[in-house]
C-alpha cells in the first residue's frame, strides 16, 4: 500500500537557515545539532549537506556518531551525552569523537585512559538546569584533571540553558553569569547558545554556538513565528484529499463522535494520521493548508486519516488535491500549539524513519 503522506526536505532552506545562524552569531564557530535523526530530517543527508558548511556536528550519543563515521562523515563530532563506559571512551578515541564530560566518573575514566590517541573534550558545567553537568564549584578541579589527562588534546567549556525560549526569564542571566564566571576563571573556549539564545541573547554567544531547531526552520519561541527571523521550513509534510462528504447539521464525525457539525458542512478526508506521525492530539481547529487557504481540522485524528472542514473554502476541492500539514506557508509552531506540544516533537516523531 502506498500511503498518501509525503515528507519533503528542502536543503536550500537548510543552507538559508544556516546563513541566519551566521547573521546572529557573528564570528562564532557553528556546531550544527543533528541528534535524533537531525530532528527527523534524516541525519546522514543533513550531515552530508552541512559538514563542509559548519565547524562541527553534535549528536546525543556515541551510536549516532558512529553512524556518521561509518558513512564517511569526517567533520568534528561533539557527543552531547559523552561516553557511558570504558568501551565507548575507546570508541571516542578510535573515531576521533569529542565527548562532553558531565560526570565525575567520566573525568576519572578519561584521566586514566592509556592511549597514544588524543581527542578534544568538552567540560559541561551545570549552571542551573540540573540535568547534566559538573557543579560550578567543582569546575576548576575538573578542568585541571581533564587538562592533565594525556588523551585530552583541547579542552573546551559548555553549558545549556533551561529557559532560553522564555526571553523574560530572569534565570537566563543567572545561568549566563555562572557560566561566564567559570569561563573567565578557566580561560577555555566556550559554548552556551542554542537557537533561542542565538536569536535573543547576544551576550550568550561565545566561541561556539549550538543551533538545532532554527537550522530546521522553526522558531524556538512559541509566541514568535519562524518568518519573524527569516527562517524557512526545511520539512514540509503534505498529503492528499481522498474523499469529500456532505454532513448535515447535527451529524457527528469520526471516532468517539466527538465533533458535531453545527451547520450543513462539506468535509474533506485527508490521507494522513498518527500512523504517519501527525499528532493524534491535534485539536479541532488545528490549521491545515488546502488550495491556498488556511482551513480547520475537525474530529479526532485517526491512524491514517484526518478530516478538514472545507465548507468555507473559496475554491472547489477535488479528490487528489494537495494538503499541507506543516511547512510551506504553515508555521509548524501553530500546529504544535494546537496539538499541545512543541515543534521539536512533531519533527522528530514524523521523521523518525527518514
Ligand atoms: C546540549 C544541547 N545543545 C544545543 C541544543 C540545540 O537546541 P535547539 O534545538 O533549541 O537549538 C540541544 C537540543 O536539545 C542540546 O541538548
Amino acid at each position: 500500500m502506498q500511503r498518501s503522506a509525503r515528507l519533503k526536505i528542502d536543503f536550500d532552506a537548510l543552507t538559508h537557515n544556516l546563513s541566519i545562524v551566521r547573521q546572529y552569531s557573528a564570528d562564532a564557530n557553528i556546531i550544527a545539532v543533528i541528534k535524533a535523526n537531525a530532528y527527523g530530517h534524516g541525519m546522514l543527508a543533513v550531515a552530508r549537506h552541512l559538514q563542509s558548511r559548519v565547524d562541527a556536528l553534535a549528536v546525543a550519543c556515541i551510536e549516532e556518531a558512529l553512524v556518521l563515521r561509518a558513512d564517511g562523515i569526517n567533520a568534528a563530532i561533539m557527543v552531547l551525552q559523552g561516553f557511558q563506559n570504558q568501551y565507548q571512551l575507546q570508541q571516542c578515541l578510535d573515531f576521533d569523537l569529542q565527548p562532553v564530560c558531565h560526570q565525575q566518573w567520566q573525568i576519572q575514566l578519561l584521566s586514566q585512559a592509556d592511549s597514544a590517541q588524543r581527542i578534544n573534550c568538552w567540560l559541561k558545567i551545570d549552571t542551573g538546569m540540573h540535568r547534566l553537568g559538573i557543579a560550578p564549584e567543582q569546575a576548576l578541579l575538573a578542568a585541571q584533571q581533564l587538562n592533565d589527562a594525556p588523551v585530552v588534546a583541547q579542552l573546551r567549556l559548555m553549558s545549556h540553558f533551561a529557559n532560553a525560549d522564555d526571553s523574560a526569564s530572569a534565570f537566563n542571566q543567572i545561568q549566563l553569569d555562572r557560566f561566564n564566571q567559570c569561563q573567565q576563571a578557566l580561560g577555555l573556549e566556550a559554548s552556551l547558545a542554542n537557537s533561542a539564545a542565538i536569536l535573543s541573547m547576544p551576550n550568550a554567544i561565545q566561541h561556539w554556538v549550538r543551533p538545532g531547531i532554527m537550522l530546521y526552520g522553526a522558531s524556538p519561541f512559541g509566541h514568535r513565528a519562524a518568518a519573524d527571523f527569516g527562517l524557512k521550513p526545511v520539512m514540509t509534510l503534505t498529503s492528499q484529499v481522498i474523499a469529500i462528504n456532505s454532513l448535515s447539521a447535527g451529524q457527528a464525525l469520526g471516532y468517539g463522535s466527538l465533533w458535531r457539525s453545527s451547520r450543513d458542512s462539506q468535509i474533506a478526508v485527508v490521507g494522513i494520521g498518527y500512523g504517519d506521525g501527525y499528532p493524534r492530539h491535534a485539536n479541532n481547529g488545528t490549521p491545515v493548508w488546502l488550495n491556498g487557504q488556511r482551513l480547520a481540522l475537525v474530529g479526532q485524528v485517526s491512524m491514517d486519516m484526518i478530516c478538514v472542514d472545507i465548507s468555507d473554502c473559496d475554491s472547489t476541492v477535488n479528490i487528489g488535491d494537495e494538503v499541507t500539514l506543516w511547512g510551506g506557508p504553515l508555521d509548524i509552531n501553530e500546529v504544535a500549539e494546537a496539538a499541545s506540544t512543541i515543534s521539536y516533537e512533531l519533527l522528530c516523531h514524523c521523521g523518525k524513519d527518514q
